[in-house]
């Protein structure tokens, strides 16, 4: 049973396997992005559904650009449509949509359509969704520090506080619970700074089998943890 007055406030999730997915049913990598979105709407629905502030979805790494330009192509199409055409879903439920990532690096009707996105969900009240797209932890880091220096910040004046306010998000509060699927077990650059105390928990299943059960059993998992932040539980 979850106890929602301990739900983890933000949930980070790598959302990996899906070319895995695709090739164990001899389809193209592509078709397993198509059914990872499916995967995404309806976690994105039980954590709205349960209360769950914050959901970051690694949707796109600084390194994806290294595939081939046909996958990235149809991975960057697919954020596209997939944002015009949802807004209803989006509506319905009252999610804020943001972006965390490098803006700057994505083809012009991507970033026009993230923009859009965000804007006019801004209002919204319940839970926010935020789509890591051309993102990496350590470009994230390098931009906020390029941007204290362009505000004239001094070494003297530069705290953990003021760098986390030069980030994309200034207010993400800090990674309680992070999901990898597809078996593989590392970070690979994803929200470096803010998963610095999150829960880590790993499994095997494709990212476009993974659904609202095991969704929330991770839930369930992650608050049988004992969370200690370099403190003593019973000194
Ligand atoms: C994750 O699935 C989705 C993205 C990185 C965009 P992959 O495409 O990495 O799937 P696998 O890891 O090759 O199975
Ligand atoms: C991480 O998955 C990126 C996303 C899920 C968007 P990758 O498949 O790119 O990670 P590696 O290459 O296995 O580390
Ligand atoms: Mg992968």
């Amino acid at each position: 049973m979850i106890d929602v007055s301990a739900l983890p406030v933000h949930i980070g999730i790598i959302m990996d396997g899906n070319g895995r997915w695709a090739k164990q049913r001899n389809l193209p990598r592509t078709s397993g992005h198509k059914e990872g979105l499916t995967a995404a709407k309806a976690v994105v629905s039980a954590a709205a559904e349960l209360g769950i502030k914050f959901v970051t979805l690694y949707t796109f790494s600084t390194e994806n650009w290294k595939r081939t330009e046909e996958e990235v192509g149809y991975l960057m199409g697919l954020i596209r449509r997939h944002l015009r055409a949802e807004f209803d879903f989006y509506k319905k439920k009252g999610i804020k949509i943001k972006h965390i990532g490098d803006i700057d690096g994505l083809p012009d009707d991507v970033r026009a359509e993230i923009i859009k996105a965000s804007e006019e969900t801004a209002h919204f009240t319940g839970m926010t969704v935020v789509l890591a797209i051309n993102y990496g932890g350590r470009n994230e880091i390098v931009r906020g520090v390029k941007k204290m220096i362009a505000d004239g910040t001094s070494a003297d004046d530069i705290t953990e506080d003021k760098l986390c306010k030069s980030f994309d998000i200034p207010d993400l509060p800090d990674v309680d619970l992070m999901i990898r699927t597809g078996g593989e077990l590392r970070l690979s650059n994803f929200l470096l700074w803010h998963a610095a105390y999150a829960e880590l928990l790993f499994t095997d299943t494709l990212w476009p089998d993974y659904n609202k059960e095991e969704f929330l059993s991770d839930i369930e998992k992650f608050q049988h943890r004992t969370r200690r932040f370099g403190g003593v539980l019973n000194p």
